[in-house]
């Protein structure tokens, strides 16, 4: 089959290569993969810059769906020519992967294979996120940092889905006009003078009662600047490259709670493994998303859908900071 392989660090040391297809395991789920998530985790993979790091050779890619080819002897709950999507942990920009069963979610028939990649990481971070980790209330406000890039517009989707007012903060005009198409009540552009006096301007001086940013760095701590007390900020992502650092003083002053998330984890690809009845919370937690998007209550944006072969340029795009939604490639 044809997979991107990764030889060495660094986006220009990925190539097309023809490699064999992936062992079927005791229960794995063969799937001939039709679309394939490009994501900014993808790219720090590939950079060697993200947690999970592999050893080259590897092929990146952690977002999939398709069509089941076969499946090993433990799988009771798909069986060949099934329509479902998968989060792997590696291994998704080809044209075939193995995924064990628990992480493979069966694809209502009026999905189609482009909007299923937007769930098993940016939908299911977004719900995992808002609504287990700092259960948003209905009524509450919810900041949304990078409010067009696929996280941001999956958190202002179930934001609204929970009842919040939801606040989108990005770094042009364009990408605003989307978020607001996809649910969002305020439009703040950071690039205009930062984005705290009007999160403040916005709540009567109040502040957020939650704030979801995949940016970090700067963000991350003006956000401390205009957070309510009692509020939470989830910082999910380090988009801007940098790492923030805590001010304890400021967590204490202000009653504010640091909620992390690790989606990972909840799939089963931590050091350590979640409790047995999680698996069965995961798949619940799909049916309901899955359950939403065939519904129309939930509106994924795909960017670009690219063929395998322009792996790169869909890369790029992410860097370059110009991608909204979630892009694609068709291997
Ligand atoms: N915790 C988890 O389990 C989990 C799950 C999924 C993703 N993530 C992480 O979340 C982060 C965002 O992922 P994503 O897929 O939503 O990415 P994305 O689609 O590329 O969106 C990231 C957004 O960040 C903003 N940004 C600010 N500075 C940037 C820079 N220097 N380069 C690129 N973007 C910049 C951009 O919005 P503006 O132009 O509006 O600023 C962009 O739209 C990544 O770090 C990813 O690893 C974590």
């Amino acid at each position: 089959m044809k997979a991107v392989v990764v030889t060495q660090f660094g986006l220009n040391n990925a190539q097309i290569s023809e490699v064999t297809a992936p062992i079927l395991t005791e229960d794995g789920v063969r799937i001939r993969v039709q679309s394939s998530g490009v994501s900014f985790a993808n790219l720090l993979v590939i950079e060697g810059k993200h947690q999970n790091r592999w050893e080259p050779p590897f092929t990146p890619g952690t977002e999939i769906a398709g069509v089941v080819e076969e499946c090993g002897p433990a799988v009771t709950l798909f069986q060949p020519g099934d329509r479902v999507v998968a989060g792997v942990r590696t291994g998704g920009f080809a044209q075939e992967v193995v995924a064990p069963q628990r992480n493979v979610f069966a694809l209502p028939a009026s999905v189609s294979f482009d909007a299923a990649v937007h769930f098993p990481t940016i939908y299911a971070t977004a719900y995992g996120a808002l609504k287990w980790r700092a259960q948003l209330q209905a009524q509450e406000t919810l900041l949304v940092h990078g409010a067009a890039g696929g996280s941001g517009l999956a958190a202002i989707e179930i934001g609204k889905k929970l009842g919040a007012r939801v606040i989108a903060s990005s770094s042009t005009d364009a990408k605003l006009r989307v978020a607001e198409e996809h649910g969002a009540d305020v439009l703040i552009n950071y690039k205009q003078g930062g984005f705290r006096e009007a999160v403040l301007a916005a709540t009567d001086g109040r502040g957020a009662d939650v704030i979801f940013d995949p940016v970090g760095g700067g963000t991350f701590d003006e956000s401390l600047r205009c957070i309510a007390p009692d509020g939470r900020i989830i910082p999910m992502g380090f988009a801007g490259g940098t790492i923030p650092t805590v001010p304890a003083n400021i967590v204490l002053v202000k009653n504010v709670t640091i909620i992390g998330i690790y989606w990972g984890y909840y799939m089963g690809w931590a050091r350590q493994s979640p409790p047995p009845a999680m698996e069965q919370k995961v798949r619940e937690a799909f049916s309901e998303l899955l359950g939403w998007v065939a519904a129309g209550e939930l509106r994924p944006r795909t960017h670009q859908a690219y063929a395998l072969a322009d792996f790169k340029e869909a890369l790029s795009a992410l860097s370059a900071q110009s991608v909204i939604g979630r892009s694609v490639l068709h291997p």
